[in-house]
């Protein structure tokens, strides 16, 4: 039987310059989304790469005194590492200056052109010299260039147009026909209200001011202008266009497309109507996440308030950055990085609950029951209806949170298992249950350690998918196989096998740290 597939995509960043805790978040998101849907059975593939080419990038390797290509393989050098380093399960990484891409976008540009999707005109703005660059008037701050204050020149240049109006009653119907194609909704009903229901303008997509792009075939002295060439990575990664096109078949359209919402406008508009114009069909799915702020506004290395995932990861490991990224940026929304908040996060949630839960139940099976999973002995009492209930109810929200990309909902689902089996241990009390003669408590204490490790046992499954190394950890600690651990093994209660031997003494899986000294750490580490 064929398996469905799952195809997730992030945007391809900018190589500007180092890649920081907002795209890594992007990334993870992905990697997070791809792993669940692998681990459920899926045939998954996540995509992710750079987006190479204009005006920007030809202007920060000349600072640099390198090629554009120098500068780019370097920078793919640098993102893949990254990737690497927090073991992004990435498919395939695709450069916007490779052949397979450049080929294809070439041929794209030519259909669309004698289709009459794209027409030559005049593309008229501000222009300012020194940055070579164009402006709209909306952009000039204070009738002068917004990067460097000096005086603007209105310009005209021959260059090539998207005839997006064509499109607009097809687009407005397709969202009327699809109100979930963009999440969350108030995202969609801004775009809709803000842009697509006023008119579309015709958009330029050729340039004839640099040459670090992609040549118009018929016309070598345009630029194919960023987003055209941006946009149709989606496919052209998948061989869309090409002898080769078996993963095109296979996978497109995309199940999901995560981006920012800096740039939902773009994936919210363009790519349905350059798909449209292709004749293919739509992604199924667009979620556009918010932004990571810091307290004095965006990260900017000007400011010195720059967060970069190696910091966090080398200090902290890649779990808990893992964590914190995908706990405390909440659905759709644009949520403030603080140190303090990181901090808080991991001694309280990782070592505090997480890591006691595990620690305890260790040293409890240790100390009362020969360090063994006991049998699930004796009558089902009220605390142990209670803590499955609740387990069967947070095994069915995760799921619920990540089929809609709730993520920091689902890991708070996981967590809520966590303290909810903290507060079991306190009301169940095994030391008093272990000092006594009866059999019945004998019994008892057996229960709590099996629904303790049970519950761990579920939580090491539900942790895959985001924090792999610590869901592994618990495993080991516990002896718990990997026939245990399956998607498939939550569909009951009651699935960790009894009479093994768990560890004697685990090390503990986060250790607590000074909240003051790392806080300055942190913000140390920030201002470099
Ligand atoms: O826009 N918080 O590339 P880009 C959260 N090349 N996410 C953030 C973020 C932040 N502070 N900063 C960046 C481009 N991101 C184009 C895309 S796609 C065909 C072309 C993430 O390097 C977020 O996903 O500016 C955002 O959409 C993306 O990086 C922008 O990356
Ligand atoms: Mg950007």
């Amino acid at each position: 039987m064929e398996r469905k597939t799952f195809y997730v995509t992030t945007p391809i960043y900018y190589p500007s310059g180092k890649f920081h805790i907002g795209t890594a978040y992007t990334t993870v998101l992905a990697d997070t989304m791809k792993r669940y849907k692998k681990q459920k059975g899926y045939d998954t593939y996540m995509l992710t790469g750079l987006d190479e080419h204009g005006q920007k990038i030809q202007d920060i390797a000349e600072k640099a005194g390198i090629s554009p290509q120098q500068h780019v393989d370097n920078m793919a050098e640098e993102a893949k590492k990254l990737w690497k380093k927090m073991d992004i399960q990435y498919d395939d990484f695709i450069r916007t200056t490779e052949e397979r891409h450049v080929k294809v976008v070439e041929e794209i540009f030519e259909k669309l052109l004698k289709q009459g999707d794209i027409y030559k005109g005049e593309y008229e703005g501000w222009y300012c010299m020194p940055c070579e660059t164009y402006f709209t008037e909306t952009q000039l701050v204070d009738g002068k260039c917004p990067d460097c204050g000096r005086e603007v020149r209105k310009m005209k240049e021959e260059a090539y147009f998207f005839n997006m109006k064509k499109y607009q009653d097809k687009l407005i119907k397709f969202y009327e026909e699809n109100p979930d194609f963009i999440e969350p909704v108030y995202r969609k009903n801004e775009l809709f209200n803000n842009f697509i229901k006023p008119g579309l303008e015709d958009l330029c997509v050729s340039r004839t001011s640099f040459d670090w792009g992609v040549k118009v075939k018929s016309d070598p002295k345009h630029v194919i202008y960023v987003w055209l060439d941006a946009l149709t990575n989606y496919i052209t990664a998948l061989g869309y266009g090409t002898e080769h096109d078996e993963k095109y078949k296979k996978y497109w359209p995309a199940d999901l497309q995560i981006v920012g919402k800096d740039i939902i406008r773009f994936h919210g508009i363009y790519w349905p109507i350059f798909l449209m114009a292709l004749g293919l069909p739509l992604p199924k799915k667009l979620y556009s996440h918010g932004f990571i702020m810091m307290k004095d506004g965006k990260m900017s290395k000007s400011k010195g308030n720059v967060v970069y995932p190696e910091m966090l990861i080398d200090r902290y490991g890649l779990d808990a950055t893992k964590y914190f990224l995908l706990r405390e940026f909440p659905y759709g929304q644009d949520t403030i990085f603080s140190p303090e908040g990181f901090v808080e996060r991991f001694n309280y949630d990782l070592c505090n609950d997480l890591g006691n839960l595990l620690n305890r139940t260790i040293g409890m099976m240790n100390k009362y029951v020969g360090g063994i999973i006991p049998e699930n002995k004796g009558q089902k009492n009220k605390e142990d209806a209670e803590i499955e209930q609740l387990v069967e109810e947070k095994i069915h929200e995760f799921e619920q949170n990540m089929e809609t990309i709730h993520v920091s909902n689902a890991i708070e689902n996981i967590f809520q298992i966590i303290s909810r089996s903290n507060k079991y241990i306190d009301e169940t009390m095994p030391w008093t249950l272990a000092k006594s003669e009866k059999e019945e408590d004998k019994e008892k204490l057996q229960s709590v350690l099996y629904h303790l490790a049970e519950n761990l046992r579920i939580v090491s499954v539900l942790l895959e998918s985001s924090m792999e190394e610590t869901s592994k950890k618990i495993a080991k600690q516990l002896n718990i196989e990997e026939n245990e651990l399956t998607w498939d093994s939550l569909q009951k209660y009651g699935k960790v096998k009894a009479g093994k031997q768990v560890i004697e003494k685990g090390e503990p899986l986060f250790v607590r740290l000074d909240r003051e000294e790392e806080v300055t750490y942190i913000r140390e580490k920030m201002k470099k």
